[in-house]
């Protein structure tokens, strides 16, 4: 029978890289906290509408990149291609803030973008993201910005370029979008590629992040956002600029950094890798004052960010190896029951260990422990159940003792 295969796009995590998922996953938990993170789980399923309200329908993600499906009551709905969004209908629909209140929120899970498949860049990949509300002060994009450069560093990752930006408010924006409009306008139409010369109709900021040489040689005498900043987008930038300074985080200022999603106003930022080929964004994120309210919540501003799990696991540290403490092997039938017992109880008591199943030949049975890489194998035949004992051999040293099985626990509690 045709043997059936996962869909293009979407992984099996086994083995190492599975423990890379959980380390990273644990060091995020254990840094986030201290910042007064708290974990929230959303639902991979949401109305088609919540992505199309705040990630724009004009952006790629929504426009191309969503895989959407009707239900069996004629609902649209969409398996979620961020976390941002699915944080705040959550936080809206909870009811749950007060004015002048902070929440902090992290998600851990799978995203799904239907996006052409390449090293770094799949169709399920998970994001580790993390949502401020409640706090518009600079203090507060500096806060994250340092926090997401501390997890890179904890994970290992020390190689990279965090991007920042202002894209201004929707005061002073529009003014800037004008402006660059008037520019691209005035461009021979042919000179732009054909998504640009789209795009400067319906979203011109994309236009400053295009990958195509032509249109990023246009990009560099096209007007400059800074020069279009209100007082306040430019007090906060420079504040946020100034604590960057102050806690060493290693920016670089990038006026083309507009990011994807059409939600953000003020600061942006991403890190950025050159260690991982073409798709050199490890994680992004940037302030989204206004976007709570437009989701039917009150004035509550925020900021955010994710990163990729597949594209961080590629430059992190591996977590140290954990082998096991103890291999059982079991030389004789009769001997079973005892070391099942054994082996459940060393476990029960905290201890790591394997334990061999079938009969096999006492050659064998050492592979398998060598195999296994555990400090000590425990061997258990005829003899050793006939005087309650046990052999224990210390696989680095060669060396075997034989000891009685009631001092088992407390002699490998001392070796752990
Ligand atoms: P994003 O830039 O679309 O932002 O995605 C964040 C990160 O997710 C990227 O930097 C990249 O590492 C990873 N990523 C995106 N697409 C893929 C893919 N197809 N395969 C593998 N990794 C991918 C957001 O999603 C925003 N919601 C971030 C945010 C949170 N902004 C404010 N709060």
């Amino acid at each position: 029978m045709a043997q059936i295969q996962a869909l293009k796009g979407f992984a099996d995590l086994f083995g190492k890289e599975a423990e890379m998922f959980t380390s990273m996953e644990t060091m995020a938990r254990s840094l986030f906290s201290l910042f007064s993170y708290t974990e929230l789980r959303t639902p991979l399923l949401e109305s088609t509408d919540l992505f199309a309200r705040s990630i724009g329908e004009e952006t790629d993600v929504v426009g191309k990149e969503m895989y959407t499906l009707t239900d069996k009551g004629n609902r649209s709905i969409t398996l979620r291609p961020e976390a941002t969004a699915g944080v705040l209908r959550a936080f809206v629909e909870s009811k749950m803030y007060s004015q002048g209140n902070i929440y902090k929120f992290f998600t851990v899970g799978p995203m799904f973008r239907y996006e052409r498949p390449q090293k770094g860049r799949m169709r399920q990949f998970h994001q580790i993201n993390c949502e401020c509300l409640g706090a518009a002060e600079p203090e507060n994009d500096a806060e994250i910005i340092y926090m997401l450069s501390l997890f890179l560093n904890k994970l290992g990752i020390h190689d990279f370029s965090m991007h920042v930006n202002s894209l201004g408010c929707h005061e002073c924006r529009p003014h800037y979008k004008k402006a660059l409009t008037d520019y691209l306008l005035q461009l021979d139409k042919e000179t732009l590629c054909e998504d640009c010369q789209r795009r400067m109709h319906t979203n011109p900021l994309r236009v400053l992040d295009c990958k195509v040489p032509t249109c990023k040689e246009y990009v560099e005498k096209a007007p400059k956002i800074s020069d279009y900043y209100c007082p306040e987008c430019k007090d906060h930038f420079a504040r946020v600029i100034d604590l960057l300074k102050i806690s060493n985080i290693n920016y670089t200022i990038s006026d083309t950094l507009v990011r994807g999603l059409d939600y953000y106003v003020r600061t942006t930022f991403e890190a950025v890798s050159t260690g991982i080929g073409s798709q050199s964004s490890i994680a992004g994120g940037g302030r989204y004052d206004g976007l709570v309210k437009q989701l039917g919540g009150g004035d509550v501003s925020g900021i955010g960010f994710a990163c990729g799990m597949e594209r961080l696991a590629m430059l992190a540290k591996q977590p140290e190896a954990n082998p096991p403490l103890f291999y059982l092997a079991v030389l004789d039938k009769e001997a079973r029951n005892v070391a099942f017992n054994i082996a459940q109880n060393l476990r029960s008591a905290g201890i790591k260990g394997e334990y061999s199943f079938a009969d096999r030949s006492m050659k064998s049975l050492m592979r398998q422990a060598d195999k296994s890489n555990a400090k000590y194998t425990l061997i258990l035949g005829g003899d050793e159940l006939q005087s309650n004992t046990i052999v224990v051999k210390d696989m680095a040293k060669g060396e075997q003792e034989t000891i009685p099985q009631d001092t088992l626990l407390s002699y490998l509690q001392e070796k752990k």
